[in-house]
């Protein structure tokens, strides 16, 4: 193009962009179009779930309608010709959750979409730009190829664990026309790391993820067109063990028979390659009985025990064309199993979210350095060496050091948790990762280098690529290192499944953990799609009595047995997130969807409560004795007194019987919403009936507890009158008006007559805060959080913590590690369950409806402790602001309402000494006012908000 035309264009632009913006410059705009919660994805949902956020340049700006158009190509889309759905104006001001309605759309279509909105004059806006999706394999019979696999099994040779090396299996192909599109479907029994002409397909690890792989197993759908080329190629996989055959949980460390080999022995992976040409033709290059095979360098590889690699065994060239394979051996192939569902990965990825730099480097003998890399983290490392072949380098991780300088690895118990490299002796030197292994860790003991600097290592944090959508921050350093610890420790924890901790040989999706931490996890990162995929878990774990198991996925050696650890079966506080996760999920994203697939896993679950509580509404004392540990695990890790389990089990029942009402509602079950309520209203009398003297006050039958054998800390002795059953009264709406002010007197009694220190666990400590907050005792929720004296977090903070501790005392800095190393993790987000009052009352960001269409922004102020909080939360209607601080006798907030959502601010001042935007409140401005004697309430729509209270 000449200059002239170049200039004539750009001006032409220029002009359109002007008229553009006259045009629209008030308009409502779509933004961020997702589909089943993803940007441009594959999705194998028949009617997937769209969504948008809208901007305006105008306050209280709403969506009156909406149109939708989905086309086959991008150019129809452009020319908005929705050939696949177009539908017409919608009254409505939906947003998200929104199905596909359009043409039957089949396997391995891309379709494109874009959105425009009606604002709430009726004036429609700008398009949308474009986004697409595009659907994976439907059915089982689009799937062409077979499972194929190696069987290494008998080769390995450590003494002390069963450690298998791994297989590469290759094909190369020939391509004899013009490639326009190429697309990978890949699956696994197992791990699988997948390459095209020597590159790997993805940023993903640990693929295709853990399900019960009897039930289903995922695949991964990649656009891999600029990967193939015309003339040959070479497919390439590299398999392990991984959940599927690869050890699992702590079955070594109790003995059982088993401790491997759960699923399946040998790995197998299932692959299928699409290729579209030009000429309009289609080929598949499928797993097949044709494949060679060979055992890879990876010698040896496991999750839990880490891997070994000796580079001298290397095979050069051999995920590339021009490859002689012809001593390869045959692979095997097996049968599908016909009642496996085989599915498109519903969840987020596991990838590399951050990389560390060594903090310190720390020599500690012969040969040895430890690297410490200022963050506790789950992941792997680059090693960077050089030196002479056969060198070995030995990698043992751990997350703390021992006073005199050595590392900490007997919390990892039997877990080897070790790498190894063997030199090839590179001149120009050589670099590695582990790829299918993580492992917990801060420090990492570097064996067999004379010198270590600061490039040999770098912490690479894997986790489930969940979008950040959060962030706080206040005037208190402690209390932002706090934050930063829940969320890195939220990091390290989510790797495909919510696992209770990333070290040790657990690493297992805990139930209770789980259900207690979900909803301070929505305040961190998008986890829609995250529990999209592990409440499925859940739900494919259900024992077939209808109770949930203690931890998802849940290996089996039969219907009724749990193969890890035979008593391994169900707990009340733990098996109950069946129901609280997704009605989590569903009250953050205002997801019905997990709400209707759930609900007969549900049903079941409450009425295994229903028959468990033999008609009564309540369980007695001594309900649970059947079970191991008796009662379950109650308010695990807490301090003194045990509050009885099975007073939590009847809270926990009442409370799912609340949540099960809400949820049927939501799905249009009117009846079983009014069943549900009225359960959780007998409940809640036969609780108080049961476990409540004349006063009021919880008390517990301690006699039949005998000398509490058999239950968790049961030697502490139990009481009815605690901290964790005031806590979890009042947070789960079991006792109100006059009882709920007399429960909180009594809790906040409790804290002052334990030197006002907490004396909560798991299930007791995630309702403290907002029970205090919710019945007045305000300053003592924050003196609380703002306490470093133990037991609290912010012991650990001072202690020099960078995550969450399992323990409330795991380490001190005077006294070192006072537990008993099998149990003490420094990883475990259970504790971090205190974002969600970090979130709700110091930020004041609560949700009012489902996905914060509507919400309320009323923060809890100390009147001491703090001068500041400001916190930012990106829902799925947009981005949540709340701010602040105290200045003088002022306060000034500063709040975003987002586009199409109201939000109920709560002024905690008279009307008169407030302004907004630097005026008085004029009621006309705003949706409603409501003028109280120590607040003034404003309901308002989107816009910023600058509030000041004058004299407080
Ligand atoms: C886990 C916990 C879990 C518990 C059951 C532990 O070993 O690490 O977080 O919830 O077992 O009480």
């Amino acid at each position: 193009m000449e200059w002239g035309q170049t200039k004539k264009k750009t001006i032409w632009t220029v002009f359109l962009f002007i008229i553009g913006m006259n045009l629209y410059a008030e308009g409502i705009l779509p933004v961020n179009l997702r589909t089943e919660y993803k940007i441009n994805p594959f999705v194998d949902v028949i009617s997937p779930r769209l969504s948008w956020e809208l901007t305006s340049p105008v306050n209280n700006q709403f969506q009156s309608a909406y149109q939708i158009i989905v086309s086959s190509s991008q150019d129809l889309c452009a020319s908005s010709k929705g050939d696949t759905w177009d539908s017409g104006k919608i009254e409505s001001s939906a947003t998200n959750q929104i199905k596909y309605a359009g043409k039957e759309l089949h396997s391995g279509m891309r379709v494109w979409w874009k959105v425009r909105a009606w604002d709430k004059n009726g004036d429609v806006g700008p398009w949308s730009e474009m986004a697409y999706w595009e659907m994976g394999l439907l059915e089982k019979k689009d799937w062409k190829a077979d499972w194929i696999g190696l069987d290494l099994r008998e080769n390995f040779t450590d003494s002390e664990y069963d450690l298998p090396p791994t297989p590469y299996l290759r094909k190369n192909i020939q391509l004899r026309k013009e490639v326009k599109s190429a697309r990978l479907y890949i699956s696994a029994l197992g791990l699988v790391e997948f390459k095209i002409n020597g590159n790997k397909v993805g940023n993903d690890y640990f693929v295709p993820g853990w399900t019960d792989y009897n039930e289903r197993v995922y695949y991964q759908a990649y656009d891999v067109t600029d990967l193939i080329k015309p003339g040959e190629n070479t497919l390439g996989a590299h398999l392990s063990y991984g959940w599927y055959s690869g050890y699992l949980g702590y079955a070594l460390l109790v003995g059982t028979s088993k401790v491997r080999d759960f699923y399946g022995r040998t790995p197998l992976m299932k692959a299928q390659v699409r290729i579209e040409y030009t000429d309009g033709s289609t080929d598949y290059i499928v797993s097949d009985k044709d494949w060679k095979g060979c055992s890879s360098p990876l010698i040896e590889s496991d999750m839990l025990q880490g891997e070994m690699y000796d580079a001298r065994k290397e095979i050069a060239g051999w995920d590339k064309p021009g490859f002689d394979d012809s001593d390869w051996e045959e692979v095997l192939s097996s049968e599908d199993s016909p009642q496996r569902e085989i599915e498109l990965y519903p969840g987020n990825p596991v990838r590399v979210i951050n990389e560390f730099t060594p903090r310190e480097i720390i020599p500690s003998g012969d040969k040895k350095h430890i690297v410490d890399l200022g963050q506790n983290f789950a992941g792997i490392v680059r090693l960077k060496v050089k030196g002479n072949p056969g060198d070995t380098v030995t990698l043992r991780y751990g997350e703390m050091l021992h006073p005199d300088g050595r590392l900490v690895t007997e919390n990892l118990r039997r877990a080897r948790a070790t790498d190894y490299y063997i030199l090839k002796g590179d001149p120009n030197g050589e670099t590695w990762m582990p790829t299918f292994t993580f492992h917990g860790f801060q420090y990492v003991e570097v064996s067999g280098l004379d010198e270590v600097s600061d490039r040999t290592i770098t912490g690479l944090a894997l986790s489930s690529d969940t979008k950040l959508v959060g962030d706080f921050d206040t005037d208190s350093p402690m209390l932002n290192q706090l934050y930063s610890n829940i969320v890195w420790t939220q990091f390290a924890n989510y790797i495909d499944i919510p696992t209770d901790c990333p070290q040790r040989d657990e690493r297992l999706g805990w139930t209770g953990d789980a259900q207690i931490y979900v909803k301070s996890a929505t305040f961190n990162t998008d986890v829609a799609a995250f529990y999209t995929k592990w409440v499925r878990d859940l739900n494919d774990a259900q024992w077939s009595n209808g109770a949930y198991p203690i931890y998802a996925p849940m290996p089996k050696t039969n219907l009724a047995t749990p193969a890890i650890r035979g008593t391994d079966k169900y707990s009340p506080g733990w098996s109950e997130a069946g129901i609280i996760c997704p009605y989590e999920i569903y009250e953050t994203y205002g997801d019905t969807e997990i709400v209707k697939s759930s609900w007969e896993n549900m049903v079941a679950y409450m009425e295994f409560l229903k028959e468990k509580s033999g008609g009564d509404y309540v369980f007695e004392e001594g309900s649970f004795e059947e079970i191991s540990p008796k009662g379950g695990f109650g308010d695990w890790l807490s301090v003194g007194k045990k509050t009885p389990p099975d007073l939590l089990a009847t809270m926990y029942y009442a409370y799912c019987a609340e949540l099960m009402g809400a949820m049927a509602d939501a799905i249009g079950k009117k009846e079983e919403a009014g069943n549900y309520r009225e359960l959780f209203k007998k409940i809640k009398e036969s609780m108080v009936r049961h476990y409540t003297d004349e006063s009021g006050k919880f008390v517990t039958d301690t006699l039949v507890y005998g000398d509490g054998s058999g239950y968790v800390d049961g030697h502490l002795g139990f009481r009815g009158h605690t901290q964790t059953a005031y806590a979890n009264a009042i947070y789960m709406g079991l006792v109100e008006g006059e009882d709920k002010r007399k429960a909180g007197d009594w809790l906040s009694a409790l804290v002052a007559g334990n030197d006002g220190k907490l004396a909560t666990g798991f299930l007791g400590f995630k309702p403290l805060l907002p029970a205090l907050s919710t019945t007045g005792h305000i300053q003592t929720a924050y003196d609380l959080i703002l306490s470093t004296e133990y037991p609290s977090l912010g012991f650990e903070v001072v202690n020099g913590a960078t995550s969450i501790w399992e323990r409330w005392d795991s380490y001190t800095l005077d006294e070192g590690f006072v537990h008993n190393a099998s149990m003490n993790s420094f990883s475990h987000y259970a504790f971090g369950s205190v974002c969600e009052w970090m979130f709700e009352f110091m930020a004041g960001i609560q949700v009012v409806d489902p996905g914060y269409r509507s919400f309320s922004i009323n923060p809890v102020i100390p009147q001491k402790g703090l001068s500041n909080v400001s916190a930012t939360y990106h829902s799925i209607n947009g981005l949540i602001e709340s701010a602040w601080e105290k200045t003088g006798n002022d306060l000034i907030m500063d709040i975003t309402v987002p586009v199409n959502t109201t939000a109920n601010i709560c002024i905690p001042g008279q009307m008169d000494k407030i302004t907004i935007n630097g005026e008085g409140i004029k009621t006309d401005k705003f949706l409603f006012v409501d003028r109280r004697a120590d607040m003034t309430i404003v309901k308002t729509g989107s816009g910023k908000y600058k509030i000041k209270v004058s004299d407080r």
